[in-house]
């Protein structure tokens, strides 16, 4: 359990006085997983820069733990060239004055969450983009986050290992039981992830929360009608209609 996170009215606006967020109020029950999808420059990035307290409201109130907990990851890996995903991973852990035997524990469990026992001394130029984002996810996880904010993370990468990774971080949040909030433009992506998908309109307002009844493991989730129907929804929000015939016909069959 943990501090309640939430914003409630909240409003960021920037020195150009563009208003990236216009009284959004959300909700973060504890362990839940939560995805925020909605068309570029809708303010997704500004709500978890909010969620994170990287960014103070002109209005509203901002409800989350101390900044020690939580654990935010970039599209980019945003790795220091020069160190090892090791001492990449360490760092945050340094800065936060941990005894060494302690972050030596916690990069090794970090690496090994990740998939990358083994790898401790590679250079990020070494490691491949999936790798890094691999790294940078382990960075954030080292510092045992109660809440973890992903903007994006997985976007840059290719098909196939974003959906290694999404399998991952199911994996790895289920085991940790963080609370998460995860950006995506990815309809697919938000849906198969996420118990509960947010729709951001187009100015910085809510569209719309989808309720996904994902099932804990979602071994060939993406094949049923629960799935196809709340992607429906979700690109409804988004002003989209997908083939009807997606859902109905999966649905019909099983
Ligand atoms: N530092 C900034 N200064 C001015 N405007 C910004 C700044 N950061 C973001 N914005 C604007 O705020 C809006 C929301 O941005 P952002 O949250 O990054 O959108 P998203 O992540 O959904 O693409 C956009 O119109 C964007 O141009
Ligand atoms: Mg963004």
């Amino acid at each position: 359990m943990h501090q309640p996170l939430a914003l409630d009215q909240v409003y960021i606006r920037f020195a150009d006085g563009t208003i990236a967020l216009n009284g959004l109020s959300l909700d973060f029950p504890n362990g839940s997983f939560t995805a925020i999808v909605g068309p570029s420059g809708c303010g997704k990035s500004t709500t978890l820069r909010a969620l994170s307290g990287l960014l103070a409201p002109a209005a509203g109130i901002v409800t989350r733990p101390t900044r020690d907990q939580i654990g935010f990851v970039f599209q980019d890996p945003t790795l220091l060239a020069w160190k090892s995903a090791y001492d990449n991973i360490a760092l945050p852990l340094k800065i936060a004055g941990k005894s060494r035997h302690e972050i030596d524990q916690r990069v090794g469990n970090a690496l090994k969450l990740v998939g990358l026992s083994g790898r401790g001394d590679a250079l990020p130029r070494e490691l491949s983009g999936g790798m890094k984002m691999r790294v940078s996810l382990a960075r954030a996880l080292a510092i045992e986050p109660q809440i973890l904010l992903l903007d994006e993370p997985f976007a840059a990468l290719d098909e196939l290992t974003r959906l290694r990774l999404d399998d991952d971080l199911l994996q790895i949040c289920q085991q940790n039981k963080c609370t998460v909030v995860f950006v995506t433009h990815s309809i697919s992506e938000s849906a198969y992830l996420a118990d509960r998908v947010i729709v951001l309109d187009g100015s910085g307002r809510l569209a719309r929360i989808v309720d996904v009844p994902a099932p804990a493991s979602r071994e060939n989730f993406r094949e049923t009608p629960a799935y196809h129907q709340a992607m429906h929804e979700i690109a409804a929000a988004l002003g989209h209609n997908l083939a009807p015939a997606l859902g109905a016909e999966k649905g019909s069959t099983s």
